[in-house]
């Protein structure tokens, strides 16, 4: 489906070259990441955008809607793709859903260590066989590091350090590994509709931030992250992507600002 989009002066792209895989500019977006996802993660975050209250549980009840839907609610092999401390997990678990695998991937391994350690504290986590997958989605196919045969595969919060070529990617991907009828839940950040709209995300985070009580220093950190690191697609590729990569329904099912999330099934 292409769009045909007058105006793009308005509403120009993200002209910011993404980090390459292997290069200092990588090293650095990791090492920024790292440096917040510790247990206390949804706090920081609250502060960016209150929205994070709700995020995690609208990605929940969506991928548990669309399970329930196709009727596939026990005994899931789940995937988690850039995975940082696993909120998405923490909502997921508190659905009636039965997960007997879990795979966790991250590029960095210290992020996951956090994530174990906080899905160990978690009692109906620690009956399901959880592996910790540490790889570079940018430099792998997912398609060589796990077994298919997935009932869910969820991102959320992540996709925003890639390019378009390799959502398309990475998407086709997820789609290989998936069972007939998986549930595939996304989430990100995408671009919106106002003039300067890249400035207005980052100047509207920083207020909130500010306002909110952050060290001034953080603020700007996190400012300087979001203009270099991310990438605010719009939200119409997403549908490409989702026709692209074969699946046979997508929709969007929560837009509020930037965080759009959408559900697929194969
Ligand atoms: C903002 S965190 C979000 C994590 C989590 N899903 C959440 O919402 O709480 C983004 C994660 O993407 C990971 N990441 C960034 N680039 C990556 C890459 N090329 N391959 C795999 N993971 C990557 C980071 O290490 C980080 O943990």
């Amino acid at each position: 489906m292409a769009l045909n989009i007058r105006h793009k002066q308005l509403f120009p792209d993200d002209t910011n070259v993404l980090p390459k895989p292997g290069t200092p500019e990588q090293a650095e977006l990791i090492a920024e990441e790292e440096g917040i996802a510790d247990e206390s993660y949804l706090d920081t975050i609250r502060t960016f955008d209150p929205q994070a209250e709700v995020l995690y549980d609208e990605v929940a009840r969506n991928a548990y809607a669309a399970l329930e839907a196709v009727g596939r609610t026990s005994d899931l092999r789940v995937l988690d793709l850039a995975a940082g401390t696993a909120l998405e997990v923490h909502s997921l678990l508190k659905h009636d859903v039965s997960i007997r695998e879990l795979v966790l991937t991250d590029y960095s391994q210290k992020v996951l260590d956090v994530a174990k350690r906080m899905l160990e504290k978690v009692p109906q986590a620690r009956a399901i066989k959880t592996e910790y997958l540490p790889f570079d989605l940018l430099a792998e196919s997912i398609t060589n590091k796990v077994k298919p045969g997935y009932d869910l595969v969820m991102s959320c919060n992540s996709f925003m350090h890639f390019g378009k070529e390799d959502h398309l990617r990475i998407f086709k991907d997820v789609h290989e590994v998936m069972v007939d009828q998986g549930v595939f839940v996304f989430e990100s950040h995408f671009r919106i509709m106002a003039r300067d709209w890249k400035q207005t995300i980052i100047q509207a985070t920083q207020e909130r931030m500010l306002s909110r009580g952050q060290e001034p220093a953080f603020v700007e950190t996190v400012g300087s992250h979001y203009a270099r690191f991310h990438h605010f697609h719009p939200v119409h590729e997403v549908y490409n992507w989702f026709e692209q990569a074969g699946f046979g329904y997508y929709d969007c099912v929560y837009r509020n600002r930037m965080l759009g999330i959408f559900v697929a099934i194969k």
